[in-house]
């Protein structure tokens, strides 16, 4: 068992292989956390419970001994106005209107396994054995809320994932402020803030800052995860680097508006929490509800940046992606967008389908534009039946054809959303989201379905189904193409409207889990205006996400290097198109690191470039799982260098790895030596082009010499190895 309770010292202690984290019941049944870090063999330790009277003139309690003050100690999970002045975990207002809120130890319960969280995605066992759960009940004595803290912890993946339900046993109604999924308490400050800012076509940009005193952090309130700001941050010794240091990293399991904040204090301590974003929320229980959080997935390394990533890299491919496509070898696309935009017709997309048989891609992704009467991005969106001026004969004829040419057949949906000009929208005029008395804004020429509403779900659903099941569709490309302000339903009395956003994302949770257990051989891509809903909730129901609209491989670099900070390359959606930025050979190159596609025209490439696609399709299916599973490491960031990116992809077994080099302007010397990381020392390896042989130890002290080579500005170059 990973998870232990020493009923003297009342400690719980939860091991991974490399972490220990320990929970303390305290006098007063306070919880507190004595230690997250490296693993260590106590389950107890004294001093940490922090006695410091008056620290700042903070109140104390006076049933327990020493001037105890909830504000100088490490809290397991902060509550709201009873002591602890630091950003709180917990505010529920009560009966009597206020929000003092004081949760202690009443129980415990430790097992194998994992519970779902019910109506909301999470990381799952494939086995009982892989996990052990601890839940540790604590009550407020006065309000009579319940409070479950849930940890479970895959001790062999490095990994903790932790969250929260919050019940109402008194006979009153009472409401949820904030309730975030995790708290930890951490000694000391000196770390950086690493989180992942952006926009539509930049998305994840690595930042990375110092923590100050006060309170800082990220969050969304655009009603979905959004490109702005990644539902990740790591708290990163300073001096840690992709191979070495201390680094906490967190994710949270959700799609919705979310929050992540440190707090350093008068202490020099440090409190994160991350969760629902407290702005715009609340959540009334009437007696006997209880309240999910979503879950928060929790990695702990002293190796560096590099292993936390391969860390959540291994455990989203194992237990978060889920289905047919979590193993089985994902079709080679070609999507129609870039290549057409909303001007297509049956005989062109068949056209497109004849010429990528020719270079070997496997399945004709039909995007935006086939349904109701759109053919450009004002109208229509809720209308899901076929364009018949389009497409002549209707959407079988087309996906028959297709087939015929031996592609698979994909095709397009945006469920949440809904065009004023829509036959949707003109028969039901209170769909959308808006608050009384207000003309909401417009995205795109669209409105935001309030998909919190089950009979609105229910339509769209059956307008899904009617076309997902009477034609042969093996792909289903779900996008979300605006943010969500106005918020409000029609159907929501007042004081629950601020229920509406997390209510809309349980919605779209909903509908998602129709599609997938409804149709499960569907291979399921998610996109939000490129990668705008890059999180791990997505991924729960679509084992790949669209990763930007930004199609330029030089861009895509810093995008790619970003997103890999915790999402692994099975998931990153990476298409070569016609930009115009570099050759064939790189764009390839750096689409090769993901879910590998073409989005062109096809019958415009030159018979040059023809060669190159077919080169790089034979690799695709060549290297399919060292790319798709391989541990990634990144040799030399974007980031950090302004000239050139590398990153490796090496195998479990550590017998085949790739490497790739990527030129982004032309530095004044060309030599370029890149020392390999994650081999095996003892082995020889053969670089597959030249047949030379290094040993593991010479790649990764000396370094692999690459003079001359990729040196002109756009230039790259991806060399395969295999142990001799
Ligand atoms: C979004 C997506 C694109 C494409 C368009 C269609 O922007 O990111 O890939 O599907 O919508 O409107």
């Amino acid at each position: 068992m990973s998870i232990a309770f020493d009923p003297q010292k009342r400690t719980f202690k939860l091991d991974t292989a490399t972490s220990s984290y320990i929970i303390q019941v305290y006098e007063e049944n306070y919880l507190l956390n004595l230690y997250y870090g490296p693993w260590i063999p106590e389950s107890f330790i004294d001093g940490r419970q922090c006695r410091r009277p008056n620290a700042s003139f903070s109140p104390t309690n006076p049933a327990v001994g020493g001037g105890f003050t909830p504000d100088a100690a490490p809290m397991e999970y902060g509550c709201n106005g009873t002591g602890d002045f630091r950003i709180s975990a917990l505010a529920v207002r009560n009966a009597d209107g206020n929000s003092v809120t004081d949760i202690r130890y009443v129980g415990h319960k430790i097992y194998a396994g994992k519970p779902e969280i019910p109506g909301q995605p999470s990381t799952y066992v494939n086995h009982e054995s892989e996990a052990d759960t601890l839940e540790i009940y604590a009550e407020d004595a006065v309000t009579k809320v319940r409070v479950t803290l849930y940890y479970t912890v895959f001790s062999d993946c490095g990994v903790m994932t932790r969250r929260v339900r919050v019940e109402n046993t008194s006979s009153y109604s009472c409401e949820i402020e904030r309730v975030f999924s995790m708290c930890v308490d951490l000694p000391g400050m000196d770390y950086d803030l690493i989180s992942l800012y952006g926009r539509h076509y930049k998305e994840r940009n690595l930042e990375r800052r110092p923590l100050a005193h006060g309170v800082q952090g990220i969050e969304s309130k655009r009603g979905v995860s959004g490109h702005c700001q990644n539902p990740f941050v790591a708290l990163a010794a300073h001096n840690v680097d992709e191979q070495h240091g201390i680094v906490y990293g967190f994710n949270l399991v959700y799609s919705g508006n979310f929050s992540a904040l440190a707090e350093c204090d008068f202490n020099g301590t440090t409190r994160l929490i991350m969760g629902i974003n407290p702005v715009d929320f609340g959540w009334t229980l009437m007696p006997g509800d209880s309240f999910d959080s979503p879950e928060a997935v929790m990695v702990f390394t002293e190796d560096g940046l590099g292993e936390m990533s391969r860390i959540f890299h291994r455990f989203y491919n194992s237990n978060l992606i889920r289905g047919r496509w979590k193993t089985e070898k994902r079709p080679l696309l070609i999507n129609s967008w870039e290549a057409a935009f909303f001007d297509f017709d049956t005989e062109k997309l068949v056209a497109f389908a004849k010429t990528a048989k020719e270079l070997g891609i496997e399945m004709l992704v039909m995007d935006d534009g086939w349904f109701g009467k759109r053919n450009d991005d004002s109208s229509s969106l809720g209308d899901w039946f076929v364009n018949e001026k389009k497409l002549t004969g209707g959407l079988s004829a087309l996906i028959e054809q297709v087939n015929q040419e031996g592609l698979k057949f994909g095709i397009w949906y945006e469920p949440e959303m809904i065009s004023p000009d829509s036959d949707l929208f003109r028969a039901h005029p209170d769909w959308h989201v808006h608050v009384k008395g207000r003309t909401p804004m417009l995205g795109r020429s669209q409105y935001v379905l309030d998909v919190s509403r089950e009979d609105v779900r229910d339509n769209i659903w059956k307008q899904m189904y009617k076309v997902l099941s009477e034609n042969k569709i093996d792909y289903v490309k779900w996008d979300f193409n605006r943010n969500i302000s106005d918020a409000g339903s029609a159907i929501l009395p007042a004081k629950r409207q601020k229920e509406f956003f997390h209510r809309f994302i349980l919605g779209t949770y909903d509908l998602m889990n129709r599609l997938v257990t409804t149709f499960p051989d569907i291979l399921f891509e998610n996109c939000s205006g490129g990668g705008g809903r890059f999180d791990p909730a997505m991924l729960y129901y679509s084992p790949q996400i669209w990763t930007s609209d930004n199609t330029d491989p030089i861009e895509r670099l810093y995008i790619q290097f970003g997103t890999s900070m915790c999402y692994p390359a099975s998931t990153m959606g990476a298409h070569v198109s016609a930009n115009p930025r570099t050759g064939y050979e790189t764009k390839g190159n750096v689409a090769m690191w993901g879910t590998f596609g073409y989005e062109l025209d096809p019958r415009n490439l030159t018979e040059h470039e023809i060669e190159i696609v077919k080169e790089q399709v034979k690799n695709y299916h060549k290297y399919y799982d060292l790319i798709h599973y391989g541990d990634l490491y990144r040799l030399i960031s974007p980031f950090d260098n302004p000239y050139r990116a590398a990153w490796q992809m090496v195998s479990a077994e550590k017998d085949r790895f790739m490497v790739t080099l990527v030129t982004m302007r032309v530095e004044s010397y060309a030599n370029v030596i890149l020392k390999l990381q994650g081999l095996d020392p003892k082995k020889q390896y053969r670089n597959e082009a030249t047949g030379e042989i290094y040993s593991g130890t010479l790649l990764m002290k000396a370094g692999l010499i690459l003079n001359g080579v990729a040196h002109g500005t756009g230039e790259s170059c991806v060399l395969y190895f295999t142990e001799v």
